[in-house]
């Protein structure tokens, strides 16, 4: 039996499903109310910013009524209790890991509750509304600030960060996600590059499910908590 030291947990948002943030793709899917090109898109922000600003804003205040389910608090858990190198790469842009308790955390499609400014580049915590041109708290410039989310066509955060752990990890395990966005969605197969051993956990068969050595198919708040159960022994 290998031994596992360093874990590598990429999470989409199938693991938020059950607190009630909808997924992207699922039937009741975010998109579904708007076209992905009309809100997720630098050009979009260009043509309409305010439609795109609206958006976010309300996907920011919905998260003030939603909770970390099982599946956070687990993660939370192995998190606390995993003595090896972990590292929890989120797609999600909502704060329930954190809320939920876990710090070795990296947010690759940036923050709803954060904001980033266009003419100082700064990334200030942002808990109310975009839309209305408040100033930037750093250098104070008017009309600036957009959500700080990677949209389609962006360059995900923290990718060299990402590309080390998966490099050096014995264990991927991916929660939540249907592998239909790059390059999340090849993490997979680097860490097989790498030599790791990999599992998904997911309500149904992801795109790339036959590339995990395991898999598990369910809801992740049942099925989280009894897979970091059995690691943490
Ligand atoms: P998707 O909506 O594409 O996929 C969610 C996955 O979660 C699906 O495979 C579902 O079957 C699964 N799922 C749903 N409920 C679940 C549950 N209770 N337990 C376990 N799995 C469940 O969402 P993502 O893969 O996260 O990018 O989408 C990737 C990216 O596409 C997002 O980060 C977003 C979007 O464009 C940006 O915002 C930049």
């Amino acid at each position: 039996m290998v031994r596992i030291d360093n874990i590598v947990i990429l999470t989409g948002a199938g693991v938020s499903a059950e607190s009630g943030v909808p997924t992207f793709r699922g039937p009741d899917g975010l998109w579904e109310g708007h076209r992905v090109e009309d809100v997720a898109t630098p050009e979009a922000f260009a043509r309409n910013p305010t439609l795109v600003q609206r958006f976010y804003d309300a996907r920011r205040a919905a998260l003030a009524a939603v909770n970390p389910n099982p599946a956070h608090l687990a993660l939370a858990r192995l998190d606390a209790g995993w003595r090896g190198n972990l590292l929890l790469v989120t797609q999600n842009v909502d704060d329930l890991h954190e809320r939920g308790g876990s710090r070795r955390l990296l947010h690759m499609h940036g923050e709803l509750k954060r904001a980033l400014c266009k003419a100082c580049g700064a990334a200030p915590e942002w808990a109310g509304d975009l839309s209305g041109d408040p100033a930037c708290p750093r250098c104070g410039a008017a009309g600036r600030l957009r959500p700080d989310i990677v949209w389609f066509g962006e360059m995900p955060y923290h990718m060299a960060a990402i590309e080390a752990a998966i490099d050096a990890c014995d264990l991927f395990v991916s929660i939540g996600t249907s592998g239909a966005v790059y390059p999340a969605a090849g993490f997979v197969g680097w860490a097989r590059a790498a030599g790791a051993k990999t599992l998904e956990i997911n309500l149904d068969p992801s795109a790339g499910t036959a590339l995990f050595d395991k898999a598990r198919h369910g809801p992740a708040g049942a099925l989280v908590p009894q897979w970091v159960d059995e690691l943490l022994g």
